[in-house]
């Protein structure tokens, strides 16, 4: 009961001070092994049950919590505000009802060490890394360490991204905003095609590699609008919904295979693109208003989330949605 308070003053704590650039947001653990010895009673049994049904199944070290306390702690989280993140190993999707075989032990050591915060050795594919987002996605995993290799459609464009990050040393979807009555049939389908088949179909291709690497990590990259109903995009909220639904199946049925997947779901990003004069722009005002960082996220306050849960520190987080949004979709203020 008294997890529930804390996690509620937290809440209100990151709308009522925001304005005074504090964040507040609260890491919610799964059986942590602290060294308590269970005893072996009714509630023993519980608790190996429980576990059994973690799809890392396994308890979480210390190390996996202090991370995630620590990744909020930096900069790099300016723009997380209200959360609360399960390191859970993927417990709490309820509907994990999966019986996985054992996940293989993959503990990481004790305290800070450099290779739980690198990507060395490591390789990455961004999906649309030449703009927004995903541009600084490529920027912040290729600066831990590992080796990106992304795609898009205009060619030219690629080209002079990959000459811009081998100066720097590097080796090296979609969004139509129209009232639900005036989606076209077409509309609809290209973007189920763009924001939902694709990465399905890609993790589907992806997936000998993934399990092959024996320590693998997708991230996809959903919205809030895929959480909330936000005016005129019923249906790219139909596509962000999916894709978080998909991320908490891939959890739970990837997890044996040593395959973590989790959500990130930005509010609004100030990826250059203008907003209209219509009364589009005029809800989306209304909404940054209402956003307890009024502000709009930097793409550098996104990419960082993605890359931290594709370290080994953040190994014991599974299945979550982490929304990116200033503490937007806590408030009610
Ligand atoms: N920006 C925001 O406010 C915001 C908020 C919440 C969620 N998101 C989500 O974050 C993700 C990135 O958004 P963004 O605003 O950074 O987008 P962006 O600036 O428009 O960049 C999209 C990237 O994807 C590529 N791309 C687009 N359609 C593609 C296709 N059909 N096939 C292959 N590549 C394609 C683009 O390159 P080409 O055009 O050359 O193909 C570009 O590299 C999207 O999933 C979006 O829904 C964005």
């Amino acid at each position: 009961m008294h997890h529930g308070a804390v996690i509620q003053i937290s809440k209100n704590l990151a709308c009522e001070w925001a304005k005074d650039s504090i964040r507040t947001n609260a890491v919610a653990p799964w059986a942590v092994n602290t060294g308590v010895k269970v005893e072996s009673d009714g509630h023993s049994d519980d608790f190996r049950r429980l576990i059994g049904r973690t799809p890392i199944r396994r308890l979480a070290q210390p190390n996996e919590i202090s991370s995630l306390v620590t990744f909020l702690c930096l900069p790099a989280a300016s723009y997380i505000n209200g959360q609360v993140i399960s390191v859970d190993g993927g417990f709490t999707p309820p509907y994990c009802l999966l019986n996985n075989q054992h996940f293989k032990q993959n503990i990481p050591m004790a305290g800070f060490n450099s290779q739980r915060w690198s990507l060395k050795g490591m390789t990455a594919l961004v999906t649309g890394g030449t703009k927004g987002i995903g541009y600084a996605i490529v920027e912040e995993l290729a600066g831990l360490g590992a080796t990106v290799h992304t795609s898009a459609r205009n060619e030219a464009q690629i080209v002079e991204r990959l000459r811009e990050w081998e100066d720097k040393g590097f080796s090296t979807a979609s969004l139509t905003s129209l009232s639900t009555a005036d989606y076209t049939l077409e509309d609809f389908s290209s973007m189920m095609s763009t924001n939902v088949e694709s990465p399905y179909h890609l993790c589907q291709l992806a997936y000998p590699l993934l399990k092959a690497s024996e320590n693998a990590s997708i991230v996809f990259v959903s919205s809030i609008a895929g959480l909330k109903a936000l005016p005129r995009l019923s249906a790219y909220a139909a596509t962000k919904g999916a894709v978080i639904q998909i991320a908490k199946n891939l959890a739970c049925e990837w997890a044996k295979d040593n395959i973590r997947t989790n959500t990130v779901a930005p509010w609004a990003v100030n990826t250059g693109a203008k907003v209209e004069n219509d009364g589009h722009a005029e809800d989306f005002r209304r909404l940054i208003g209402r956003t307890p960082i009024s502000r709009l996220a930097r793409p550098n306050e996104i990419s960082s989330l993605v890359s931290f849960l594709c370290l080994p520190a953040a190994s014991f987080i599974n299945g979550q949605v982490i929304s990116v949004d200033g503490g937007f979709t806590v408030s009610g203020f």
